[in-house]
């Protein structure tokens, strides 16, 4: 059994469900470089933080518990209540406004920070073609497995949305020109929410800002930003906290205020103009 080694990342080990799947975890630890551990491994590696747990027709990742409490797993299921519930939420109409939905037929919209998709999933289901980037191969993973079980629903609707999605894993800056080629929106979100005292940070998010939050976290946001405003598209739009700063305190076009988040959006040409 392979332990951490000293350039081993964020403390994340595989495990197959049960022992059927030991090949196919094994094959997943390998792509991602992380270790594999066995179903019946003592899960006492140091500096174990978490296990991306390897299912029939799922891949979670799951806290190991340090005190007892370990939030519950965390994986991308399209099809879940909470995503179809989402549909309904007056949040999808401000996130479509401030892309463009409706000012352009098959909008083009790269998704540069994907995360869990959840945006992503909302912008497709409103009819735009999305490429979506993650840096962080974990939750690439994750994304990965998500859209993959969503294409093999019986529900014709979430097959569809998901047609409409395409995971690119990797950095967002590193995407070349060709690959650009017909975005007309770039969407960020790049900042995990900072815990609040007033407001328990959903698991995920806990686990997240455990595993994936850079140090700089603010600066390479904004070379994000930087990056997207010098593509050759037609609108940035920068997700926010409701009363956090303009991202790198680049004044917006204008903004879209939700009751909880806010859009920036930038506007660099018409949507209907072309490049
Ligand atoms: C706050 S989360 C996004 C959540 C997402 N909007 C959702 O709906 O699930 C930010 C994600 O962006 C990714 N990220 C940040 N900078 C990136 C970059 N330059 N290229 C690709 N992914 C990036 C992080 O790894 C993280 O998973």
């Amino acid at each position: 059994m392979p332990g951490f080694s000293a350039q081993a990342h964020a403390g994340i080990a595989v495990i197959a469900a049960d022992a059927s799947l030991d090949a196919k975890a094994a094959a997943l630890a390998q792509e991602l470089g992380l270790p594999f551990l066995n179903a019946h491994a003592a899960l006492t590696l140091p500096g174990l933080q978490a296990l991306l747990r390897v299912e029939v027709d799922a891949l979670a990742l799951q806290a190991v518990a340090s005190s007892g409490q370990a939030p519950g797993p965390v994986s991308v299921d399209f099809g879940a209540g909470a995503m179809r519930h989402r549909r309904r939420g007056g949040q999808n109409e401000l996130l479509g406004k401030a892309v463009g939905v409706g000012k352009k037929r098959g909008l083009s919209v790269l998704d540069a920070t994907a995360g869990l998709a959840r945006d992503s999933f909302v912008l497709a289901d409103l009819g735009c073609h999305l490429l979506l980037t993650e840096r962080e191969p974990v939750v690439g993973a994750l994304v990965a497995a998500g859209l993959a079980r969503a294409m093999r629903s019986p529900d014709p609707w979430l097959a569809e949305v998901v047609s409409r999605m395409r995971l690119h894993r990797g950095c967002a800056t590193h995407l070349l020109a060709p690959q650009l080629a017909g975005v007309d929106v770039i969407y960020l979100d790049p900042m995990f929410p900072e815990r609040d005292k007033s407001a328990a940070v959903k698991k995920e998010m806990a686990l997240f800002q455990s595993l994936f939050v850079r140090s700089n976290a603010e600066d390479d946001a904004g070379a994000l930003l930087d990056w997207a405003l010098h593509c050759n598209v037609a609108r940035v739009v920068v997700k926010r906290p409701l009363r956090a700063p303009p991202l790198c305190l680049q004044r917006p076009s204008h903004a879209i205020v939700g009751k909880a988040v806010r859009y920036d959006v930038y506007i660099l040409r018409s949507l209907g103009q072309n490049a």
